[in-house]
């Protein structure tokens, strides 16, 4: 049986999957895993997927080999929600929120974090490291944390989320916070992961990828069939490259006839990949200074540029930016019909889909999904700045009356 493989999304050059490796030793462009998913029976797979719940390890087929036993919370298996006040609100046929925010640390984070941690067990590392916006330390600590492995997470000072903070002290990692940017820490990670032997779980580790493109597969078997379009918030990038990785080896393999074309968005004021697109480029002018209240988004050069201009085009999609407000008003009209609470940049995917429908780059007869990343309550403060505050009452019916305007 051919074997498991890292290999160059630019020269192809091929690197052994037991290398700490994140960038081709070669040209230095970013790296993917490579499985042999052609040695798969379609109708073996299907059965096997079918037996087992869903979650991230029912792939396991089409999932990098694991030797160790995976270190798992049970993540993935989260719920395709289906939008039905919204759809009418919106005017579309069919819309589902894929509420990754259900996950066991409150974002996609741990897809790629099961996979990642365990592939660092069977490495045998001791130490692993992040830079992050808030999700992806909050996922990297509670999964160190469950591999008793030393776990290091660099953050930018006062940018980050409360709720996501406290997760990473509260799952004992070392937490730095660094007076910078994001993009500040992910350049010190990748330095400090050279320099002090870090194994290093930003997205640019490639087996993370492996674990967060589970969602794509999981999308297929709750709707039965590929969804026309998908809408996803993109920040560093490695997500929805994930996604396209993931719909384009289920058609591979047989599992679905169709993929759907991918729109990612972008905040305005951290945009260099929507840019690109308009620009027609495929090439980033970094942000120097990114600036959105959908923090977990707040990245200004990021480090899956490629890969995501790449998916995103390839799949017939494009990119585009949607400001603070609509971010806001999104979240608000998610919650307020839905019942869904979500993370102010995982709001960012309805409030795109809002706009690719206005513009009509979207149709409105598609079956569309929607990524919710993140759990609104990571994000409790923006969620109380953003919404009307408490009324403060005598305990007496008068007072109440009186607050009810009744
Ligand atoms: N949504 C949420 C809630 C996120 O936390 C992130 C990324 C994204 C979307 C964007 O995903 O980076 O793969 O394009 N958060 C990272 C972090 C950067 O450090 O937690 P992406």
């Amino acid at each position: 049986m051919a074997s498991e493989i890292v290999k160059c999304i630019e020269c192809g050059k091929e690197h052994s999957t037991s290398d700490i490796v994140y960038t081709c030793s070669g040209c230095g462009n970013l790296l993917e895993v490579s499985l042999p998913l052609r040695e798969l029976d379609t109708e073996t797979v299907r059965s096997a997927f079918d037996s087992r719940p869903l979650g991230v390890w029912r792939y396991r087929e089409m999932l990098p080999e694991i030797a160790c036993g995976p270190v798992s919370m049970d993540e993935g298996g989260t719920p395709l929600h289906r939008c039905s006040t919204l759809s009418e609100r919106l005017g579309v046929a069919e819309l589902y929120i894929k509420f990754d925010g259900m996950n066991p640390t409150g974002s996609f984070k741990d897809r790629g974090m099961t996979v990642g941690v365990s592939k660092a067990v069977d490495l045998g590392v001791r130490k692993v490291a992040c830079a992050s916006t808030g999700n992806t330390s909050a996922s990297l600590a509670a999964y160190a944390g469950l591999a008793s492995l030393r776990c290091v997470v660099i953050i930018p000072s006062g940018q980050i989320a409360l709720g996501k903070l406290s997760q990473a002290m509260m799952h004992g990692a070392k937490v730095l916070a660094v007076r910078g940017n994001f993009d500040d820490a992910m350049e010190l990670v990748i330095l400090a992961g050279k320099e002090l032997k870090l194994y290093v779980l930003n997205s640019v580790n490639p087996f993370r990828i492996e674990g967060q493109k589970t969602a794509a597969m999981e999308v297929c078997d709750q709707l039965g069939r590929a969804p026309d379009t998908l809408v996803i918030p993109v920040g560093n990038g490695g997500n929805s490259a994930a996604y396209w990785k993931g719909f384009s080896e289920y058609r591979q393999v047989g599992l679905t006839d169709a993929v759907p074309v991918i729109y990612g968005i972008q905040a305005e004021g951290a945009a260099p990949i929507a840019r690109a697109f308009e620009r027609g480029e495929e090439r980033i002018d970094p942000v120097k200074e990114p600036e959105t209240v959908a923090t977990a988004i707040r990245i200004g050069n990021p480090a899956n540029w490629k890969k995501t201009i790449r998916a995103i085009k390839s799949s017939g999609g494009t990119s585009i930016t949607v400001t603070d407000e609509e971010i806001i008003e999104a979240q608000k009209m998610i919650a307020r019909t839905e019942g869904l609470f979500v993370e102010p940049a995982a709001a960012s995917s309805i409030a795109g889909l809002e706009k690719l429908l206005e513009r009509g780059t979207v149709d409105s007869d598609q079956r569309i999904v929607c990524v919710a990343t993140g759990h609104g309550l990571k994000d409790p403060d923006s969620a109380i700045r953003n919404s009307e505050k408490p009324v403060e009452i005598d305990p007496d019916m008068e007072s109440l009356r009186a607050a009810l305007g009744s």
